[in-house]
């Protein structure tokens, strides 16, 4: 007995740690309310599937007592209405989804002919079908690049009511089997149901699941790399779908040196749809254009509104620092502003913080367009970042809340950095925070589906992620 203990306990200790999966850097959920939403939509696409419904002729013969035998046949049947009043969707817990409805119904008309002897007469027919009960199974899934996928599984279909009604000068002869004519009716109805509401989700919820954008392009250098990372979560409350959630270079991908922590979200269900975007997805794109050297900016002097006094040559710069007026008198100067490292967004319950090093290399422009470095200021920085969302993108702003400047290098001799603070905190905040911005402004895509818009939206920032709570439309 012990040893088995052991055994399972190494064996838990051996595939522990290899088995357990990473953290999501995205998470979205829908709740019960999401799921009711999609499921009203689910029963407009329904019904028009089920208006759709082709009854197949059928015939029989019955034997009557004087007449002999009649023969009958059902042609031309058409839906004439489909109602679906009532339909619930539940959640089982690691298993899936299940759709029920109940009380629907159909009414349906067509023709009937019946021959004995050497008589053949025919009329219209006109049949009720009430209380259709149908339930269907949904197992969610993910595809081979990460898509979400919907199976249904264990249709029935039960009739509880019908009712044909015939009319013509022989409706009396064929009301005499009525009972078994109803009796095939319903078999043929039933028989065609299921794999009614099957193609409906085959050919409706599925390619719909399909538009998820599991690589969403941002720009020349980068992507978004959306995938699911496994099959959805059923849980008693809502189903959870864990995407990667990382930003990725288009040219090479690599993996950024952290990892994503913990994301778990809180129990709100007052809204259809919640997403946890995780810090890693905001770092990992810091990462992304921090290697593909797509965080570097230059600033000129023609950049530089014409108000303010310092401009960016050396004439300006030498009633600051003599000695750069006096070795290259009369030139433009450039500066070239990057970030040496990755920057990082801090998520923490009430605030979102970036601390953004930023490397400030000044050059003065030679006649023949040379440039010559001057000297390199390292710059902390902190800024408060505001966040959107806007026509399903995430919008950010960012508020500058300190800058600190040191001098790494001068080739230009010492000199004290504090003669520089107006003219960077000048730049910083006037002509690169502002391009940033505009940046930021144009956002990042959420990964929805094709025709859904989000609204009532709500942001929250919690520990290493920010909560994202909307309701949702399709159309
Ligand atoms: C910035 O200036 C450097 C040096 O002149 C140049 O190599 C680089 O292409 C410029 N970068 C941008 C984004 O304009
Ligand atoms: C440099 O800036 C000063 C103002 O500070 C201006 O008077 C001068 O014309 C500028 N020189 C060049 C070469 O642009
Ligand atoms: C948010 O950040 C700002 C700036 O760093 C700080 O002053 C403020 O106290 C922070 N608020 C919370 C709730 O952490
Ligand atoms: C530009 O001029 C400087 C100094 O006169 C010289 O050292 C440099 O080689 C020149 N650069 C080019 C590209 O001609």
């Amino acid at each position: 007995m012990e040893s088995v203990q052991t055994f399972i306990l190494i064996l838990i200790l051996a595939l522990g740690p290899g088995t357990q999966s990473e953290n999501p850097g995205f998470v979205v959920r829908i709740t019960q309310k999401g799921l009711d939403y999609a499921r009203q939509q689910g029963m407009i696409a329904l019904q028009k599937e089920l208006w759709k419904i082709q009854l197949p002729d059928f015939s029989g013969s019955y034997h009557v007592d004087v007449i002999g035998n009649v023969h009958y046949s059902f042609h031309s049947l058409v839906i004439r209405n489909v109602q679906l009043p009532g339909s619930q969707v539940s959640l089982l817990p690691n298993v899936g989804l299940k759709v029920t409805i109940s009380g629907a119904f159909i009414q349906l008309g067509g023709q009937w002919k019946v021959r004995y002897a050497f008589i053949s007469n025919d009329g219209d027919f006109d049949l009720k079908v009430e209380g259709i009960s149908i339930s269907v199974g949904l197992s969610l899934g993910s595809d081979a690049i990460g898509r979400p996928t919907v199976s249904p599984s264990d249709c029935s279909c039960h009739i509880a009511d019908i009712d044909v009604h015939f009319s013509g000068s022989f409706g009396w002869l064929i009301n005499l089997f009525h009972d078994s004519i109803e009796s095939g009716l319903r078999s043929a109805l039933e028989d065609k149901i299921c794999p009614s509401v099957i193609d409906s989700i085959n050919s409706q919820l599925e390619p719909l699941l399909q538009t998820l954008p599991v690589t969403a392009k941002i720009d020349k250098v980068a992507a978004i790399d959306y995938s699911l990372m496994g099959r959805p979560t059923v849980t008693a409350d809502y189903v959870d779908a864990q995407l990667k959630g990382e930003f990725f270079e288009l040219s090479h991908r690599s993996t950024p040196p952290f990892s994503p922590p913990p994301l778990s979200l809180p129990d709100d269900h007052d809204l259809m749809v919640y997403f946890g975007a995780s810090e890693y997805l905001f770092n990992s794109a810091g990462f992304v254009y921090q290697s593909a050297g797509a965080l570097v900016f230059n600033v000129t002097d023609d950049m530089i509104p014409k108000d303010f006094s310092i401009r960016l040559n050396t004439s300006a710069f030498g009633a600051l620092i003599p000695q750069i007026s006096k070795m290259y008198p009369d030139m433009l100067m450039k500066l070239q502003i990057s970030s040496p490292t990755s920057p990082s967004l801090n998520i923490v319950p009430g605030n979102l913080t970036i601390s953004p090093v930023l490397h400030i290399q000044a050059y003065a422009i030679l006649p023949n367009s040379s440039l010559v470095p001057l000297f390199l200021l390292e710059l902390t920085t902190q800024a408060l970042v505001k966040v959107a969302m806007n026509v399903g993108r995430i919008q950010g702003h960012l508020e500058l809340s300190k800058i600190q400047i040191e001098l790494k290098h001068s080739d230009v001799g010492p000199f004290s950095v504090s003669l520089l603070n107006m003219a960077v905190n000048y730049y910083v905040s006037n002509i690169l925070l502002p391009r940033v911005n505009d940046i930021l402004q144009k956002g990042y895509p959420f990964p929805l589906l094709d025709h859904i818009q989000l609204s009532d939206v709500v942001i929250k920032p919690y520990q290493h992620f920010l909560l994202f709570g909307a309701n949702v439309h399709y159309g």
